[in-house]
């Protein structure tokens, strides 16, 4: 390989690390706190670009892979179960609308930033491992699929600005989401590995009491939830400055 790729790549890569990436064209600025503007702008973004956009670290939302979770871990409880999770893709996060959106301000920290969503549905694939004595009294580990319809999600903010060469960036460091869901349905592959029919059973049991079942598990999803929409925001965060991203003041 020739070294003027090489040194054209590093050029490119200071630059890049010096002025910060830049939003693309088709995406419109608004002026701080502008909320019925940044809600627009917003929705075209995620509608335009699917795939997400590679030059700002946004990642793809039609196909979101995000680290492994513990949902439940409570050794000590009377229900004993440990389920974790790995291999996770979020899929749909490209049909994501925005409906309401506050803060944003000039100075970030002057009001509460917060987002509100709705996606028709969110799947979510994943690897599964869960060890009970509860309902069942064994260990194993398989696929899962998850469904999540009609979710909606309101996220509050809690944001530090840094300085890097003199330009401001926004970085998250706490997200609250609190999360209203229509439906859950829930598969669980190999539940019993030499038993189909109970598994198929197990599931069904899931499914016929699911709201149960959220209210049991919510707490370690939400985790989960706040760690895939904190680390896709604070990819574009850290990439494009927070002055960048809005019309100067005039
Ligand atoms: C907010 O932005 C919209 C454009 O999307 C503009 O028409 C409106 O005047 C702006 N409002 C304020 C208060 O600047
Ligand atoms: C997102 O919307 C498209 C178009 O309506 C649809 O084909 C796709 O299945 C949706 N994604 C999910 C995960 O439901």
């Amino acid at each position: 390989m020739g070294k003027l790729i090489l040194l054209t790549w590093l050029f490119c890569y200071i630059l890049n690390t010096i002025s910060g990436a830049e939003l693309p064209g088709d995406v419109q600025k608004c002026s701080f706190g502008n909320s019925t503007c940044l809600v627009r702008s917003i929705n075209t973004l995620i509608k335009l670009h699917p795939k997400g956009i590679p030059a700002i670290g946004l990642p793809p939302l039609d196909s979101y892979h995000f680290p492994d979770t513990v949902v439940l871990d409570s050794p000590n409880r009377p229900i004993y179960l440990n389920f974790n999770m790995r291999d996770n893709v979020n899929k749909g996060f490209e049909n994501t609308t925005v409906t309401h959106v506050e803060g944003f301000l000039r100075e970030p920290n002057q009001k509460q930033i917060l987002i509100k969503a709705h996606l028709p549905r969110l799947l979510h694939l994943a690897t599964y491992d869960l060890e009970g004595r509860w309902l069942f009294c064994h260990k194993t580990s398989g696929t899962l699929q998850s469904d999540f319809q009609d979710f909606r999600v309101t996220l509050t903010l809690k944001v530090i600005l840094e300085y890097r060469n003199n330009k401001r960036y926004l970085k998250v460091y706490d997200l609250v989401p609190s999360i209203y869901l229509g439906r859950w349905i829930i598969w669980f592959d190999d539940l019993f590995k030499e038993n189909f029919d109970l598994t198929v059973a197990m599931n069904a049991v899931f499914n016929r009491h699911w709201v149960e079942f959220w209210n049991e598990l919510h707490p370690g999803l939400k985790k989960s939830f706040s760690n895939g929409f904190t680390t896709i925001l604070n990819r574009v965060f850290e990439n494009v400055a927070y002055d960048d991203m809005f019309l100067p003041d005039r």
